[in-house]
């Protein structure tokens, strides 16, 4: 197997000024994790230019993590996806050998480019975009993508001069050096026979004492700097707050998308909807809406202000009001939920269903038209179609030790602040009388009442109000 193109995405580095428990690389990103962002964009760029390709990522620091998360991914993308091991960081020149020696065919490319794994704003079109630099003159040897920094410290900067250009490091610059503004993005295209020829020549005689693949860039190689306008694209996560910075920058592109798509908004800037969620036209989402996770809307659903959804399904022509709380839960045709209304996991509301303000929903399944209107909670129960269940109603599911099934039949009616003790069966088109606890199972159509029978004295209201002088 021969590729016209491999792509090799660096992600041996630790990352400790993240200080979260995860290999950089990893770090969750509007849904995602970093390392999957370069990833797609690779894949996607290779599919667009119709070229047969290779992505080989060279993990090092928590490597059995990074590599199960590539296992698992491995299906959502086209192109064939390798592993090298960089045992010991030294150097992003040391990683682009590792990935030379230990993934197959990756020598034998036209083109190799190099991406970085904690670069997640770059996408498929900056890449066209670059490669079209280099294909446009058949003398190039190789391209890297640079832009000016309002603040250059830590880039490397590009010296340009001779047919090339450099790339000095901050640490090894001098303070003339460390006035130039174009900096270096870490990403490049590539001949392969040309990184090939320079790669091995690379050695570590610097400040940091690191292999730099930077050092492939000379002045006297027929290399260029192609200078992208905008900053925000190479937005590196090195740090918390640039991980913030980046996923509100993709909040909003994936914004920009669903608004392309048909669905409308509110406002952009308070919308959060992770790039792993779907929304049908003609939806509407309100300010302060969160999507996260495997969930999806369908079309013409109007999700109002103030709500959180985790990992929620929900189908066409549903109404959420506003202030609810999600997860794991579905939403058939046509419910309308909220406001206020928790739905927990395994929650299913059908068709038509409608669930008021303060009612609590787990592992229930709702049939068509049921209703539970005001200040309920539902647990392990199963309610038929067209129920009506009244205000205050409480599945009573837990005896301290164990959960236990409530099963409601079709077409009934439960009073208000009716308690049915678990386990139990009520009919269907039977009707329990408001206030109701409720512990033996009702057959079909029948009436059942258990409350205290109610008894008036005359007159003896006045002992218990207060005095009236
Ligand atoms: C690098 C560039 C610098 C550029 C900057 C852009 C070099 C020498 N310098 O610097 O010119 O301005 O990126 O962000 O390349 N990595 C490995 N193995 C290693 C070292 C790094 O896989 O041994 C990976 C990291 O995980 C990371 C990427 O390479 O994804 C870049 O490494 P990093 O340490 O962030 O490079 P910088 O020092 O920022
Ligand atoms: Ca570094």
């Amino acid at each position: 197997m021969s590729y016209d193109f491999g792509v090799a995405i660096l992600a041996a580095g630790q990352g400790t000024r993240l200080k979260l428990n995860l290999p950089k690389v990893l770090s969750p990103c509007v849904g995602e994790v970093l390392i999957n962002f370069p990833l797609n964009a690779a894949d996607q760029f290779l599919a667009l230019e119709k070229m047969s390709g290779l992505i080989g990522v060279v993990v090092g620091h928590q490597r059995e993590l990074v590599s199960d998360h590539l296992e698992k991914y491995r299906s959502k993308i086209k192109s064939s996806l390798k592993i090298a091991v960089q045992e010991v960081q030294n150097g992003t020149g040391g990683a682009l050998r590792e990935y030379f020696e230990q993934i197959p065919h990756a020598k034998d490319t036209v083109y190799t480019m190099v991406l970085c794994g904690d670069t997640p704003i770059i996408g498929s079109k900056d890449l066209q975009e670059l490669f079209a630099s280099l294909s446009a003159d058949p003398k190039l040897n190789a391209v890297a993508a640079s832009f000016i920094a309002k603040n250059p410290k830590g880039y490397g900067r590009i010296v340009r001069g001779g047919s090339g250009f450099r790339i000095v490091e901050e640490k090894d610059a001098t303070d003339d050096i460390r006035k130039i503004c174009e900096v270096n993005s870490g990403l490049y295209i590539a001949k392969t026979e040309f990184v090939l020829a320079n790669l091995y020549q690379i050695d570590d005689k610097n400040k940091s004492n690191e292999l730099y693949l930077t050092d492939l860039f000379k002045e006297n190689h027929h290399v260029r700097p192609v200078c992208f306008p905008s900053e925000e694209v190479f937005v590196g996560v090195n740090t918390l707050k640039q991980l913030q910075v980046v996923s509100k920058t993709l909040y909003q592109m994936k914004c920009d998308d669903l608004l392309e798509s048909g669905v409308r908004l509110f406002d952009s800037s308070s919308t959060y909807v992770d790039w792993t969620v779907e929304i049908g036209r003609g939806s509407y989402l309100y300010p302060n809406v969160i999507i996260e996770g495997n969930s999806s809307i369908g079309e013409n659903c109007c999700i109002m202000a103030n709500c959180h959804l985790i990992d929620t399904k929900i189908s066409n022509d549903v109404t959420v009001k506003s202030f609810c709380s999600m997860e794991g839960a579905s939403i058939q045709n046509s419910a309308v939920v909220g406001p206020f209304a928790r739905l927990r996991p395994l929650a299913n509301i059908g068709e038509g269903s409608k669930v008021g303000n303060f009612v609590e929903i787990k592992k229930s399944n709702l049939g068509k038209g049921v209703k539970v209107s005001h200040l309920s909670y539902v647990g392990d129960a199963e309610i038929g179609e067209n129920t009506n269940i009244g205000c205050g109603f409480v599945s009573v599911n837990y005896d301290g030790v164990n959960k236990h099934k409530t099963s409601i039949g079709k077409n009934s009616f439960i009073g208000s602040g009716c308690n049915l003790i678990a386990p139990i069966k009520v009919g269907d088109s039977s009707f329990v009388a408001a206030g109701s606890t409720v512990n033996k199972d009702i057959p079909e159509g029948s009436f059942a009442i258990a409350r205290g029978r109610q008894t008036n004295k005359d007159g003896l209201a006045k002992k218990f109000l207060p005095k009236k002088d």
